[in-house]
């Protein structure tokens, strides 16, 4: 199965995928791209020494989002892609990639949805003061975060974490529960 990942930022993310890819652990998986929306994103810079093909798309260069997606879509045709993996993406999916991949896109959130949505799921969670929060793979709809879960794992909150323990705990989780993910989701098939 040939994935697609999008990512905006770090990619640490990818980096847990790719290893996982090396390691032999998916053997379903072909990582045949790597796509963002940001040129200095260093998720790309990893993708290339990787030597996995990388897409910057520029959503400032096109008339209207369905135009910036109908590009993306053809770009992941050309790739012939089977699932998109979003990562860090920091973009919502409309409707043209919404319509062409339907139950074939999954993102990782890291709160345990459906509390805590939207860009800040680690500092919004800490700062409500809840003991136990987590990452969420789930697969995407038209909402922020809301489409079908796939996967959670836990973290506990205790009284010596502040939000850069909690972020890095999240982070350890993400890194394995994402490769997990998609070890299932392609054995399935
Ligand atoms: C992760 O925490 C993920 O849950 C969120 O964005 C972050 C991406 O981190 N959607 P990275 O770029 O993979 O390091």
């Amino acid at each position: 199965m040939k994935i697609a990942i999008f990512a905006s930022g770090t990619g640490t993310n990818y980096q847990a995928i790719a290893a996982a890819v090396a390691a032999g652990q998916l053997p379903q998986v072909e990582l045949a791209l790597v796509l963002s929306d940001r040129p200095q994103a260093p998720v790309l810079a990893k993708a290339a020494a990787d030597h996995v093909p990388t897409v910057f798309v520029d959503p400032k260069a096109y008339g209207s989002k369905m135009a910036f997606e109908e590009h993306v879509l053809e770009i992941l045709q050309n790739h012939q892609i089977d699932l998109i993996v979003l990562a860090g993406y920091m973009r919502i999916i409309g409707q043209i990639l919404l319509a062409a991949y339907r139950g074939k896109i999954i993102n990782i959130h890291p709160s345990l949805l459906p509390s805590f949505p939207g860009k800040n799921g680690i500092a919004d969670a800490f700062a409500y003061g809840v003991k136990i929060t987590g990452a969420t793979v789930h697969y995407v709809d038209d909402g922020i975060d809301t489409g079908p879960i796939i996967a959670q794992e836990t973290i506990r909150i205790t009284p010596d974490d502040t939000l850069a323990t909690i972020t890095e705990k999240m982070h350890q989780i993400e890194h394995r529960l994402y490769p997990a993910v998609l070890a299932e989701l392609t054995e399935k098939g």
